[in-house]
């Protein structure tokens, strides 16, 4: 069967029937080297979703997203601001591992753009954080740099946005860093957005 993203995510209402079609999506060049395809997580109760880039080497291997050394970042940094990982809900813009972990095309995001879209509907989050610039490229569009916009609100699909770092910038640049000092800070604004009354 040969599956079209873009006909058939929006039909698809809950998150068990998105996950289970997204398995058999072979849309873009991604679904050639990946050993498997990473929905993501949605816990039922979560308000929050992060939106990293694409599976790495050991959730193509794992099946989850962020279970590497950039999650155990993220982690750790969730904690300090008083969230905890399995509150949320966890997706990437693309569901399949680039070959050595290379930013995911434009045509690739794009194709992959529907399933992300009905996933972000289904799981109608209150909040919802971009890691990194692919993320932030399909909230906001290409052009918008993160060091000019991270930790301030903005709306996508009608959801208020806090884009921030990926947390691989904040492995790269270290503990003294900007990326890991502004990906603290923007975790922290999420946080308070959720405790804020509707
Ligand atoms: N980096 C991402 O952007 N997503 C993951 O799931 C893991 C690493």
């Amino acid at each position: 069967m040969i599956v079209d993203p873009a006909a058939v995510a929006p039909a698809l209402r809950t998150w068990d029937e998105l996950s289970a079609t997204m398995h058999e999506c072979f849309a873009c060049p991604l679904s050639r080297s990946r050993t498997r395809v990473v929905p993501g997580v949605f816990p039922a109760s979560a308000r929050l979703l992060l939106v990293g880039e694409a599976p790495g080497r050991n959730e193509d291997e794992g099946g989850l997203p962020f279970i590497g050394r950039s999650g155990q970042l993220l982690d750790s940094v969730l904690a300090e601001v008083g969230l905890e990982r399995a509150d949320l809900a966890v997706l990437n813009t693309v569901k399949c591992r680039p070959p050595d972990n290379r930013t995911p095309r434009q045509s690739e995001g794009a194709t992959c753009r529907p399933w992300l879209e009905a996933q972000v509907d289904v799981i109608d989050p209150r909040v919802i954080v971009t890691l990194g610039s692919s993320a932030l490229a399909w909230a906001l569009g290409t052009g918008v740099r993160i060091g000019a916009v991270h930790g301030t609100e903005h709306e996508v699909r009608g959801r208020t946005l806090v884009p921030t770092y990926h947390p691989a910038a904040a492995l790269r640049f270290g503990p003294n860093g900007a990326p890991l000092r502004a990906l603290r800070m923007d975790l922290a604004v999420a946080a308070s957005l959720l405790a804020r009354p509707l």
